[in-house]
């Protein structure tokens, strides 16, 4: 495969760090040392779906392609309001497409999951150009009152649109049951034969652990497919990393050896926005006019599960 557009959206209403002193036990300079960030978009009034289908519509525009040509849909996605049907169908139905449309929950490395899910159905002869979208709204899942974990997150959508080409250099997934380390538990409606205690929790998070992970296997990820490629850590223009927290990149541009010239970020602007995070950064330096044809790119997440997707791709725009 190869990208052929990219697009993105965020909510409105922009939360920086002097807002959240206002009501939380924290500071500005506490979140700006410990993540990097100082603003994130929020959802307020506007609903997942339609920030989805912005993105979807940006990354077709960009694409030079129409709905009509898109013949799978595949969304990450982790929450939002409908539990049935999958947001990849009401995104369908919003962009006046006619295809198969799935949903894909590999939390924040979602979107590296589902490119590489779209590549694998362009090599099978079975879709030509495809529809990747990344909807998160993780600012829902987390408890307002709890300083250590709300201050970290943002929302938003990001969306690629790709097609038969050789771009994919090299694709690596990851999986290890790790669940005690990060999760989000809701419970379902009451049938009157349930008797198993179920109770519905914020998300928690190990921060500790999570960093520590992330870190190892991130920068395991990108090792490994560079030795594959047969490429060094300096051959890559650009790692669009997920934008998780400014000291994990600062930590696997250190492991890479490698200085920050070649990780751009927006955790700044943006917190974390889950698996949407990869293709908003990829989406900005699109636009940005950043990215030049027969760059190579590293993409690389991780998230709950743990899961974690990489991959290197040539820009061919
Ligand atoms: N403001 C002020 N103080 C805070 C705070 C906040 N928002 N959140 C936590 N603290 C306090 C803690 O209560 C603790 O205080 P104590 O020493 O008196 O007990 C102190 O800061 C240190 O907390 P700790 O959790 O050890 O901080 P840390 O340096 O590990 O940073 C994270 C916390 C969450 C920023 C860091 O662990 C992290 O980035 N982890 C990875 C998270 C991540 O990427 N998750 C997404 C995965 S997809």
């Amino acid at each position: 495969m190869k990208i052929i557009g990219t697009g993105r959206a965020n909510p409105a209403k922009i939360v920086t760090n002097a807002m959240l002193e206002e009501f939380l036990d924290t500071s500005d300079e506490w979140i700006r040392e410990r993540t990097g960030m100082t603003e994130r978009h929020v959802i307020s009034s506007e609903k997942l779906e339609d920030l989805a289908t912005e993105a979807a519509l940006k990354a077709i525009e960009n694409a030079g392609v129409t709905p009509a040509d898109i013949d799978y849909i595949i969304c990450s996605n982790v929450v939002n309001e409908y539990i049935t049907p999958g947001l990849s169908c009401i995104i369908q139905g919003a962009i006046g497409a006619k295809c198969a449309c799935v949903d894909v929950n590999a939390a924040c490395s979602g979107f590296i999951y589902a490119l590489d899910m779209a590549d694998d159905r362009i090599k099978s002869g079975k879709a030509k150009t495809i529809l990747v979208v990344a909807a998160e709204e993780p600012t829902r899942m987390v408890d307002w009152k709890d300083r250590s974990i709300c201050v970290l997150f943002g929302d938003g959508a990001g969306a690629a649109v790709v097609t038969e080409g050789d771009a994919l250099i090299g694709s690596r997934l990851t999986t290890v049951s790790k669940t005690e380390c990060l999760h989000y538990v809701r419970t379902l409606e009451p049938t009157p034969y349930i008797t198993k205690e179920e109770e519905a929790k914020p998300m928690y998070m190990n921060g500790r652990e999570v960093f520590k992970t992330a870190v190892l296997s991130s920068s395991r990820d990108i090792r490994t497919l560079l030795d594959e490629a047969g490429l060094q850590p300096a051959d890559i223009k650009y790692y669009i990393l997920h934008q998780a927290n400014m000291r994990i990149i600062e930590a696997i541009c250190g492991q890479l050896k490698l200085d920050m010239s070649h990780f751009p970020t927006n955790v700044a602007h943006y917190g974390n926005t889950s698996s949407a995070s990869v293709a908003i950064l990829l989406d900005e330096l699109n636009r940005d006019g950043k990215l030049q044809k027969g760059d190579k790119l590293v993409l690389s997440a991780f998230g709950a599960g743990f899961t974690t997707g990489a991959c290197i791709i040539e820009w061919t725009k």
